[in-house]
């Protein structure tokens, strides 16, 4: 040790007292910031810019020879800025003991991991969370992961993700809100705020990530880390509205893609990241780049090697680079070439440190590290509760003919090889989520249902050999020694439920899938039991949205339950059992063939709309129907509701004015319960083609049985803006149609006119 410690806090407390009493003018953040600016060495700063994943190599047995040894001199030397993947309250205090000691300013590191759905208490996967439409829930179930990360030590989380996308193929869909653009832009506001609460410095909260910033959900063909093909309207309408909500919101950081936008990738993209960002959205917050994303600007073949993609990187206004290595190796030598001019990095370097600040870390490097606190909230078991909570409420009920739910009878199979799955539920991203620890919906079924004779048989394996981030899943596709078995059980009772889908590791980064139905034997098998017996409640657990054409035409039931994390078996024993009414609406289309994608419902009208029955030249394909076979928003209850008419308050409005619309919602049913209520508009002729409907608003009610509640939305001017022709936004006169309804596709229509 080098007494540094010394230094810094002379340099926190003394020097920053002082400049602060003597410039009374100016905010004290801003003095604090520039007075350690204005102390830094060019390889300090730069340092400040450069982020390394580490683990407890510090700490551990074998410290020191464990870490690369660049890492560990650089951790030393105050040539890191950030980490990530460093977890716990004891490896946290020690590794920023070093850094705080050891380096000459002693800065001391922001810690950042993947906090996606969960920290420990695994929640719903976020696309399967957002299914509940229930934007207080989305913020709590944040609140709560970041209590937790915050709890071991973790201060920044890479999440949400807010890309849209279309394409169930790519498996990142699971990590988002799913193809809506309304939807997405107020489900990332909810889970910014839950992360972040109202004071970045509070220990119980943790700096969000609004990312990949752009484009990364439109992968050419679904496949991940593909290039990305766009056209500027559809960017500025369909995949930047999150980004910029969030930047309103003051998320903490922005992450760039991987990928390229019509040629120029993202993080190299000075329209984005500066014109759009910096400059135009006045963003003060750092770009932290993907993953070695720099780096990746050679094999993209715009950067001749690291340092020129370093250059193009910090020209663009990447500020962190996140285990690239090319800021820390090459940005010195572009500065005192004259590449590049240091007031870029300085700031870069500003944002860096106003978000330790606001951290709180430049008063107290050490808050986040109390290993009491992180015994104490990690695992409490509301948080156990909470994740039934919103277990529950993320379910979709795609089907249910014949009432066959909630489950009546009294001798039951469970079949399937995720019925007594423990690990699955946890889904991908599952941070410090133990694994094999959800409530399997074996588990959960048999505790709801202590008088009901269950029978159990797995039928079919599904993923053979390593089940973890790392490694590629293989599925069982041959072995069917135990169908005779599945086939007996479902002889004997009344009713089967089987439990198929996906394990936990087929969706999520790198997951990219060209066949999305069923995976392995399990169609098969289900094909098999359905011919002894055709009571089926087919319970789903998937990371996306699947094709299931057969399963739906001939399956009487049908229950969408996702990767619904630590209770998953006792939130789906809640809706099976009608403890809960299902409530939750599709946040993405589940098409009727890979082929159909993409198929969303607010696209085009085309020239050749699918009008006329007969017709052949319009746009189509000839071996399918073009609706999709559940559209987005749909989800069934228990409950029925039916709609008024809609009850407009105005014919036309001008522009400053509103209009608002009115529907009756009844609930016909002899059961309580819940409806997303969904308002959608389609104007009817743009200066650029316009969608066919767009969500514009929705509102989530309890019902009583029996009775009705009237549901008003307001349309103003902000509500029919748009990027134009020019690529202003706002609006323009005209006639617009209203549609509100329980579903993308099932609404009541009326007209109005923007004078
Ligand atoms: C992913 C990011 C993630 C980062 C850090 C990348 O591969 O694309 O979403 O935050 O890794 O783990």
């Amino acid at each position: 040790m080098k007494g540094n410690s010394v230094i810094y806090s002379l340099f926190l407390s003394t020097s920053l007292f002082l400049t602060n009493c003597e410039k009374t003018n100016e905010p004290v953040k801003n003095n604090k910031i520039e007075n350690l600016l204005s102390q830094m060495t060019l390889d300090e700063k730069i340092g400040q810019l450069n982020q390394y994943s580490i683990g407890a190599e510090l700490t551990g047995p074998g410290a020191k020879e464990g870490i690369n040894k660049i890492k560990y001199d650089h951790l030393k030397n105050g040539k890191v800025g950030s980490v990530l993947n460093l977890l716990g309250a004891k490896n946290g205090r020690e590794t920023q003991k070093f850094v705080v000691e050891e380096s000459r300013l002693g800065i001391p590191l922001i810690t950042s991991y993947d906090v996606i759905h969960g920290y420990k208490t695994m929640f719903p996967i976020p696309l399967g969370e957002s299914a509940s439409w229930d934007l207080e829930l989305m913020e709590s179930t944040a609140a709560v992961a970041a209590k937790e990360a915050a709890a071991a030590g973790i201060m920044w989380t890479f999440a949400p993700m807010l890309d849209i996308s279309r394409d169930p193929r790519w498996g990142r869909v699971m990590e988002g809100a799913g193809e809506d653009t309304y939807l997405g832009t107020e489900i990332g506001k909810a889970r910014i705020r839950g992360f972040q609460g109202n004071d970045l410095s509070d220990v119980a909260t943790i700096a969000a990530c609004a990312k990949h910033f752009a484009g990364y959900g439109f992968s050419e063909g679904g496949r991940d880390y593909n290039n990305v093909y766009l056209g500027k309207h559809q960017l500025l309408n369909t995949i930047l509205p999150p980004f910029k909500a969030a930047a309103e919101t003051g998320v903490a950081t922005f992450m760039n893609a991987f990928n390229d936008i019509d040629g120029v990738p993202s993080t190299a993209n000075e329209y984005l990241l500066k014109d759009l960002l910096k400059e135009e959205w006045a963003y003060d917050g750092a770009v932290v780049s993907d993953w070695g994303s720099i780096a990746e600007l050679v094999p993209h073949g715009v950067a001749q090697d690291s340092a020129e993609a370093a250059q193009m990187a910090i020209t663009a206004g990447s500020d962190i680079d996140m285990e690239g290595y090319t800021y820390i190796r090459n940005l010195k030598q572009l500065v005192e070439s004259g590449a590049i001019n240091e007031s870029l990095i300085d700031d870069a370097v500003r944002r860096v440190l106003k978000l330790k600040e606001d951290l709180g870390l430049l008063d107290d490097p050490y808050k986040y590290f109390d290993e009491d606190r992180e015994k104490e909230v990690l695992l409490n078991p509301t948080h156990l509760a909470l994740s039934r909570e919103a277990g529950r409420k993320s379910i979709v009920l795609l089907k249910n003919e014949g009432d066959l739910l909630p489950l009546k009878v009294k001798n039951i199979a469970v079949i399937g090889p995720l019925a007594k799955d423990k690990d699955s539920p946890i889904g991908n991203w599952r941070a410090q989520g133990e694994k094999g620890s959800a409530i399997s919906l074996y588990e959960g079924l048999t505790e709801a249902l202590p008088d009901v004779n269950f029978s159990y048989a797995q039928g079919c394996k599904l993923s053979i050999g390593a089940n973890d981030f790392a490694h590629e899943v293989e599925i069982e596709n041959s072995d069917r020694s135990g169908f005779k078995e599945a086939v007996e059980v479902a002889k004997k009772s009344e009713l089967v439920i089987m439990n198929l889908g996906e394990p936990a590791y087929m969706s999520g980064e790198a997951r990219s899938r060209s066949e999305i139905g069923l995976p392995g034997l399990q169609l098969v098998l289900l094909k098999e039991v359905y011919k002894v017996n055709k009571n089926i409640v087919l319970v789903l657990m998937n990371g996306r949205p699947l094709t299931l054409q057969w399963e739906a035409e001939n399956i009487p039931a049908i229950v969408e339950a996702w990767h619904l994390g630590s209770m998953a078996g006792h939130a789906i024993a809640d809706v099976l059992t009608g403890k809960y009414n299902p409530s939750g609406k599709l946040p993405m289309t589940f098409p009727r063939s890979v082929g159909q994608i993409p198929t969303y419902y607010n696209h085009k009208m085309t020239g050749r709309p699918s009008t006329e029955p007969g017709m052949v030249f319009y746009s189509h394909n000839m071996d399918i129907d073009n609706s999709p076979l559940f559209p987005f928003g749909f989800g069934l209850s228990y409950s029925t509701f039916e709609y008024s008419p809609i009850a407009l308050s105005k014919e036309a409005i001008n522009k400053g004015e509103k209009v608002t619309v009115s529907v009756t919602v009844k609930n016909t049913s002899d059961v309580d319960g819940e409806e997303v209520v969904q308002l959608y508009i389609r104007d009817v002729v743009g200066s650029i083609t316009r969608p066919v409907k767009e969500l514009k608003g929705f509102k989530k009610l309890m019902i009583k049985a029996g009775e009705s509640a009237q549901v008003d939305f307001e349309i103003g001017e902000e509500d029919l803006a748009f990027y134009r022709k020019d690529f202003t936004f706002g609006t323009e006169p005209g006639d617009f149609e209203v549609f509100v309804g329980t579903n993308s596709t099932d609404v009541q229509t009326a007209t109005f006119k923007l004078n």
